[in-house]
């Protein structure tokens, strides 16, 4: 079986049984229509980016100026292999669900949806700090391939127990996002004086801490340690001490960092700028990825998020150097739209165009991909 196949089992549902898929094939086509079920508060925090929305913009137009370049009569394989092994993971696909925090207010199920769906299709789901369920719940729920990312709280109690917490729930890689020592500014969400935070949703992890317990006002407690702009690159001995498994930087957009990254030891980085959230005028994430591709690509696991809407997409990541993708909001407008089903439909939906738009550029698997792939 091919993740293509998926194309050939809907036009059967058609023809056979006169059923059609209950959200639209057409991935970048999905916001318009989580637009019209979301409400305006969430519908403000998930669509929208930082500022003028500039980079958000960026990393689809980045995406948009890239080719493919597609090769014919190369013998492609009938059945296609896009299995991959990453950070110690067997993925089906170079595909990962990105971390994305209060999927509550997405849809009442949240992370506990996101995480069935992506089990369901075996690829890792990646569990925010800044959840609305927590490492435990997610667990419980799901027994697919997880793995943790830190949002790094000045209180290294705290920090201590979230790495313990995560291992002991069978959380295997560690993300460390970087971009995110403080809120970007968002003027969907500041406009409507909206962070659902305040009112505790997207804190389950903090507030089923053993070190929240007792504690008397939990949700300052929390914006008191939230806020990290001093984290140093000395700080990560610190991680490497507490996390025996890979560590992954997210949020690396320059070879620079990138390099560093490798000389303090880490696994891997996400070239990512938080899909246009956080600093809104900086580059598209996809302009980035060659440059750090090629400063610590044969050394780290270079990752990829920002932007990603479509198999073509995919595609155009892995031939610029990145070993797999992460994909976020398309998942959220799938949670919103359908649940479990929705993030499920979404993440096969990309898979399948994955392959079949790699097989048609005459490649049998993604690891036949360079930059000369592109025009
Ligand atoms: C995010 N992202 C994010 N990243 C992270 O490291 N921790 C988090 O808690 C969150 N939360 C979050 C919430 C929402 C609503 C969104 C849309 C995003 C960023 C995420 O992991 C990823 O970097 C971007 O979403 C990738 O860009 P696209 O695919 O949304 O364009």
């Amino acid at each position: 079986m091919s993740h293509g196949d998926h194309q050939l089992g809907i036009y059967l549902s058609g023809m056979l049984e006169g059923k059609t898929p209950e959200l639209t094939t057409d991935l970048a086509g999905l916001e318009e229509r989580a637009r019209e079920v979301l409400s305006p508060e969430a519908l403000g925090y998930i669509v929208p980016s930082a500022g003028s929305g500039s980079t958000a913009r960026d990393n689809r137009a980045a995406f948009d100026r890239r080719k493919i370049v597609p090769r014919m009569l190369r013998g492609v394989d009938r059945e296609r292999d896009l299995s991959c092994e990453i950070l110690g993971t067997r993925l089906p696909a170079p595909i990962a669900v990105a971390p994305m925090g209060v999927q509550t207010i997405a849809h009442p199920d949240g992370e506990l949806a996101t995480a069935r769906a992506a089990a369901a299709v075996g690829v890792p789901y990646i569990h925010s700090t800044a959840a609305a369920h927590s490492f435990e719940q997610v667990a419980e729920a799901a027994d697919g391939p997880r793995w943790y990312q830190l949002y790094w709280p000045t209180d290294q109690d705290v920090c201590r127990s979230f790495l313990d917490r995560a291992k002991a729930a069978g959380y295997t890689a560690l993300l460390l996002t970087l971009d995110t020592t403080l809120l970007g500014w968002r003027p969907a969400d500041l406009d409507r004086g909206y962070l659902p935070f305040l009112t505790g949703t997207g804190l389950a992890n903090y507030l089923t801490d053993p070190h929240f317990q007792g504690v008397d006002n939990p949700i300052p407690h929390w914006a008191q340690m939230f806020p990290n702009p001093g984290l140093s690159w000395d700080d990560l001995p610190f991680l490497r001490r507490h996390w025996d498994g890979p560590i992954v930087l997210k949020g690396i957009m320059s070879a620079d960092d990138a390099k560093l990254a490798a000389e303090h030891g880490m696994d891997g980085v996400v070239v990512s700028n938080h899909g246009g959230r956080q600093v809104d005028g900086a580059l598209a994430a996809l302009d980035a990825l060659p440059a750090v591709a090629e400063a610590v690509g044969d050394r780290l696991t270079v990752l990829f998020d920002s932007g990603v809407r479509t198999g073509a997409d995919v595609v155009k990541a892995l031939a610029l150097g990145a070993r797999a993708v992460l994909v976020g909001r398309p998942v959220l407008y799938g949670l919103a739209l359908g649940g479990q089903a929705g993030v499920e439909h979404v993440l096969r939906c990309l898979m399948g165009e994955l392959d079949i738009t790699l097989a048609l550029s005459g490649y049998s698997s993604q690891h036949e991909l360079s930059p000369s792939a592109l025009a």
